[in-house]
């Protein structure tokens, strides 16, 4: 599975959004070493801090699964946005602890735009559970 191929799940997944409030679909999908892909979605509801965006449901799904954070290889998200679309600051610290620190995260948008970044150019100086210690 290439990058084409990810972002292409990840637009797909949009299809899978519950968001009858923002009327924003968002779609993510996770790539393992093993070839697995899996998709997230946002889920919102009329309380509206309970929603939930795609990333992080990519992210829980795949776990769910058994996979842990060295098996995850890329990350792909998408929406119809001007800008290839960027994670929330809620899912950059959710995918700082999940995620490796260099795997490529690809962004894009309905127009085909496409930016390739990872999570230490997104969330530098991060707060991590070794700062609990
Ligand atoms: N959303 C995501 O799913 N991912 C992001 O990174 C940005 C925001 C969702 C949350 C909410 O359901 C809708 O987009 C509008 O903010």
């Amino acid at each position: 599975m290439d990058k084409k191929e990810l972002i292409i799940k990840a637009k797909e997944a949009r299809a899978l959004s519950y968001s009858p409030y923002s009327h924003f679909a968002v779609g993510a999908a996770v790539l393992t070493k093993d070839g697995q892909v899996f998709v997230g979605a946002n889920i919102e509801n009329s309380s509206y801090p309970l929603c939930m965006c795609a990333e992080r449901n990519a992210l829980y799904n795949a776990m769910m699964h058994g996979y842990k954070k060295d098996d995850f290889v890329a990350l792909a998200l998408s929406a119809d946005t001007d800008q290839p679309c960027s994670p929330c600051g809620a899912c950059r610290q959710v995918i700082s602890e999940l995620f490796p620190r260099k795997a490529p995260i690809y962004m894009s948008n309905l127009k085909g735009d496409e930016q390739e970044t990872n999570i230490d150019e997104l969330l530098p100086f991060a707060f991590s559970g070794d700062d609990l210690k």
